[in-house]
């Protein structure tokens, strides 16, 4: 058998260890990579079926705190037209999305100080209280270990913070000075250990980012064991110190994708927003490369042109009745069909919350 062979062979079976990869990473071509997903999607298929899972996304505050060298919303950018939302006005969007079907709204936002932790608890456990079949999930950024367990017992079930990178070097690359990967890593273990959901992932392409990098990412993803995994390719925004790198690309994405499916065969694995923007078919390859969730945008109209991370952002201008509509079709077209569960981590159980917020 040759090194290729064996490498294959152990893959295939989800057992190449992830130093292993990175011939694997360097070495790809089409072939190799319509190989793995197929692989993939077997994989997929014999966890979930055909069924993908659908998150509305409602990014509800583009101010953020932090400075992060490739983020459209950062700190420093005084061109962003900022903007928060009410409570009132994220219960009303999440109302909409549940009337259109949707069994989980996850709430992003920049790193922002104006919502307090009250704040975040009142929200969650409105959105509670009026859809209680329908998860939420976070992704709010870098909190206490205090604050993260009364989001948890007020109901938030699920948590999306991407580690970035696992590479120290490459982290104080892309982030300001004060931001430690440590303090990232702190916050997953934190979130783990609560009984959260976890989602972390990284961005494919970042400027500096090397095959090694990536490798230190999938060893990390392999300690952690996250039961979500977003990973998307990394754009340049005009306002950012990165303008000037190219974007990352739609077909390491997709490797990556095929990858993390083998090693993760239960993760749920969003085809993100950013694919979709390289690609008009970005999402629809991503699902056939094994992911297997789609996150469209429901923030109202008014604000959706203002959450701008990168340059091109897709899904600005349509309402959220028709994203609903579009996924389905998108999705029907590749023989896929929208699941109208919560989907859940397979196995998941909330540990039980402590009374109140
Ligand atoms: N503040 C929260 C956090 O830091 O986790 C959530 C919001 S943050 C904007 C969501 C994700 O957007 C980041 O984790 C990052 O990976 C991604 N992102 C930001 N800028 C990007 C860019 N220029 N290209 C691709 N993805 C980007
Ligand atoms: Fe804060 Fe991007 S720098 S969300």
């Amino acid at each position: 058998m040759t090194e290729r062979e064996r490498i294959r062979e152990l893959y295939g079976k989800g057992q190449l260890p992830p130093e292993e990869y990175a011939p694997l990473i360097d070495e790809r071509n089409p072939e190799e990579a319509e190989y793995l997903f197929s692989l993939a999607r077997e994989r997929c298929h014999a966890v979930f079926g055909d069924e993908v899972y659908l998150r509305a996304i409602i990014e509800f505050s583009n101010y953020c705190a932090s400075d992060c060298n490739y983020c459209g919303i950062r700190r420093s950018n005084g061109k962003a037209e900022r903007y928060r939302m009410s409570r009132e006005a994220i219960l009303t969007c999440a109302g909409r999305a549940h009337s259109f079907g949707f069994r989980t709204v996850v709430l992003q936002s920049g790193e922002d100080p104006a919502y307090s932790d009250e704040e975040i608890c009142g929200i969650v456990r409105d959105i509670r209280r009026e859809f209680p079949e329908m998860a939420v999930t976070l992704s709010i950024g870098e909190k206490s270990r205090e604050s993260y367990q009364r989001y948890y017992d007020a109901g938030a079930d699920r948590y999306l913070l991407r580690h970035e990178t696992a590479s120290f070097s490459l982290y104080k690359r892309l982030k300001p000075a004060n931001q430690l990967l440590e303090n990232r890593i702190r916050c997953l273990l934190d979130l783990k250990s609560i009984g959260y959901q976890v989602g972390a992932g990284m961005m494919l392409g970042a400027p500096y980012q090397q095959t090694d990098d990536l490798v230190q990412d999938l060893l990390f993803l392999r300690q952690l064991q996250p039961e979500m995994i977003g990973i998307g390719p990394f754009i340049p925004h005009k306002d950012t110190p990165f303008r000037d790198f190219p974007a990352g690309t739609v077909e390491l994405t997709l490797f990556m994708l095929g990858v993390l499916r083998l090693m993760f065969p239960e993760a749920l694995i969003p085809a993100t927003t950013a694919l979709g923007t390289l690609d008009p078919k970005g999402r629809e390859k991503g699902i056939l490369a094994g992911a297997n969730v789609i996150m469209p945008n429901v923030s109202p109209v008014e604000n959706r042109g203002k959450y701008l991370l990168y340059d091109g952002k897709i899904c600005t201008g349509e309402d959220a009745a028709m994203c609903s509509a579009c996924m389905e079709r998108r999705m029907a077209a590749i023989g896929r069909t929208i699941s109208r569960s919560r989907g859940d981590a397979p196995g998941w159980e909330k540990k039980d919350r402590a009374a109140g917020c």
